[in-house]
C-alpha cells in the first residue's frame, strides 16, 4: 500500500501514546466495523493515541472526546477529511471541507434540495427503482447485494435531485463504477474527470435554460454577490453524489448482512411493520461506519494531551454510539429507547442527507422484506470490511429460495 511505511514520531507525541494501528486495515471477518472499533477501544489503547501509519495521526476512541472535536471547528478544521494529508481532494469537496464562517454559505445552497417535501418527491422514483430491481433479482435466488442493489438506489436519488434524464443512467453508472471499483488508480482519476465533464455540461445547459432543479439553482447562485466558480460548482455536485453513495450503500449492506443472520429480527419486521421506524434508528445507531477526520487548527490540548497545529485526528463515528456503561450496546434491539447517535456526525457539518438516508433505508426494508423475506449469506463467502470515506463490506453474496420454487 502506498502509505504503509511508518512516519517519524513527532517531538510532541510521547512514546507511551503510540499504537501500531492502520485505519485502512479493519480486523472484522464478520463484516462488523462498529464491533471492531469497540474491540479496539476495549483493547486498552489510550483514549487518544498516535499511530505512525498513513503519514502519522491521532485516533480518538472516547465518544465524548470525539463529540468535543466535531462540534469545535474553530480548533478542529474540516480542511482535511482523510489521512494521509496528501490524499485529500483538490479542489475541496464543498461544504464538507470548508470551515465556518464560509461553510454556511455553501450549505445554504444545497439544503433546499433536501427538505421534507423534496425528499418525498425523490422517494417515489427510488421506490419504483427498488421494486424493479428486487423483482428482477427474486426469481434468480441469488445476488451480489452491494453492486446489484445497494449502490443502485443512491444513484437514482442523485439523478432525481439533479433532475437528470433517465436515459443518462448508464453513463452515470459507468462513471460511478470506475470511481468506486477502479482496476488501476488511473481509472478512478478518469472517472472523476468524466464526472466533471458530465456535471459541467449540465450546468452549461441549465444556465442557458433554467428549470426548477438543483443544478439550475446552483448555476445561478451567488456568494458575496458573485456567481460560483467552476471548482465550487464541481465541489457541490460531487458531494451530492459521493456523500450519499458509499454511505447509503454501506448502511444497507450492514443491515442486510445482519438480517441475513437473524431470522428473529427479519420475522419481527415482517410481522410488525410498525416497528420499522424504530428499527431504522436502531440500525443507524448500531451500524455507524464513517471515520471522520479533523486537522488541528492551532496548538491546543485535549484530555491533557498536547496537540500541534497540523496534526490530523481520525474519529471513528461508531465510538460515540456505544457508551461504556455496562449496557450491551452491540445487541440490535428495536425496542430500546431512542439514543442520541453520531452516525450522521455532529456540529456544523451534520449530515444534510439524513432524512433522505432514512427514507432510502425504509424503502429497502419495506420492499425487500415483502418480496424476499428469507435470505442468507452464501455458504463459504468470505466477508471483508474495506475502509474508504465510509467503511463498508465491498461484496455480500446472498442466496434465497425463489417464490416460484418449492424444492
Ligand atoms: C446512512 C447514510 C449516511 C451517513 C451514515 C452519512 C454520514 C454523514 C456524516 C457523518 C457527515 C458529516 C461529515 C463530517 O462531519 O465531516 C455527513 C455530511 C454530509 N452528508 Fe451524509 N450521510 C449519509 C447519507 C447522505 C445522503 C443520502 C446525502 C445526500 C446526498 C448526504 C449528504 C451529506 C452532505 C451534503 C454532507 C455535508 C454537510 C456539511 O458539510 O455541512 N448524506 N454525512
Amino acid at each position: 500500500m502506498l502509505y504503509e511505511s511508518r512516519s517519524e514520531l513527532p517531538d510532541h507525541v510521547p512514546p507511551s501514546l503510540v499504537v501500531d494501528h492502520d485505519v485502512f486495515t479493519v480486523d472484522a471477518p464478520d463484516g462488523d466495523f462498529a464491533g471492531a472499533m469497540v474491540r479496539l477501544r476495549e483493547s486498552d489503547v489510550p483514549a487518544l493515541f498516535w499511530t505512525q501509519r498513513n503519514g502519522g495521526h491521532w485516533v480518538a476512541t472516547d465518544g465524548e472526546q470525539i463529540r468535543t472535536i466535531l462540534v469545535d471547528p474553530e480548533r478542529f478544521s474540516s480542511r482535511a477529511m482523510r489521512v494521509p494529508k496528501a490524499a485529500n481532494p483538490v479542489p475541496p469537496i464543498i461544504p464538507l471541507m470548508i470551515d465556518p464562517p464560509d461553510h454556511v454559505q455553501y450549505r445554504r445552497l444545497i439544503a433546499p434540495a433536501m427538505t421534507p417535501a423534496k425528499v418525498r418527491k425523490l422517494e417515489g422514483s427510488a421506490r419504483a427503482l427498488s421494486i424493479g430491481i428486487i423483482e428482477q433479482l427474486e426469481p434468480k435466488g441469488a445476488c451480489e447485494f452491494v453492486s446489484e442493489f445497494a449502490q443502485q438506489m443512491p444513484i437514482a436519488i442523485f439523478m432525481g435531485m439533479l433532475d437528470l434524464p433517465a436515459s443518462d443512467q448508464p453513463v452515470i453508472m459507468d462513471i460511478v463504477d470506475r470511481i468506486i471499483r477502479p482496476d488501476v488508480p488511473e481509472t478512478r482519476m478518469c472517472g472523476f474527470a468524466d464526472l466533471v465533464d458530465y456535471t459541467m455540461a449540465r450546468v452549461a445547459e441549465r444556465r442557458a435554460e433554467p428549470g426548477d432543479d438543483l443544478v439550475s439553482s446552483l448555476a445561478h447562485a451567488k456568494i458575496d454577490g458573485r456567481p460560483l466558480r467552476d471548482d465550487e460548482l464541481q465541489g457541490l455536485m460531487f458531494v451530492l453524489l459521493l456523500a450519499g453513495l458509499d454511505t447509503v450503500a454501506a448502511m444497507l449492506t450492514y443491515i442486510t448482512c445482519f438480517l441475513a443472520g437473524s431470522s428473529d429480527h427479519r420475522r419481527e419486521l415482517q410481522e410488525k411493520p410498525e416497528l420499522i421506524t424504530e428499527a431504522i434508528e436502531e440500525f443507524l445507531r448500531r451500524m455507524a461506519m464513517v471515520n471522520l477526520t479533523r486537522e488541528v487548527n492551532r496548538d491546543t490540548e485535549l484530555g491533557g494531551i498536547v496537540l500541534k497545529a497540523g496534526d490530523l485526528i481520525v474519529c471513528p463515528s461508531p465510538l460515540c454510539n456505544f457508551p461504556e456503561d455496562g449496557t450491551d450496546w452491540l445487541a440490535v434491539d428495536f425496542h430500546r429507547p431512542r439514543q442520541v447517535h453520531a452516525t450522521f456526525g455532529a456540529g456544523p457539518h451534520y449530515c444534510l442527507g439524513s432524512m433522505l438516508a432514512r427514507a432510502e433505508i425504509r424503502i429497502f426494508l419495506e420492499e425487500w422484506l415483502a418480496r424476499i423475506p428469507d435470505f442468507a449469506i452464501e455458504e463459504g463467502a468470505q466477508l471483508e470490511v474495506k475502509a474508504g470515506a465510509a467503511v463498508m463490506i465491498p461484496r455480500l453474496p446472498l442466496v434465497w429460495r425463489p417464490r416460484g420454487k418449492t424444492t
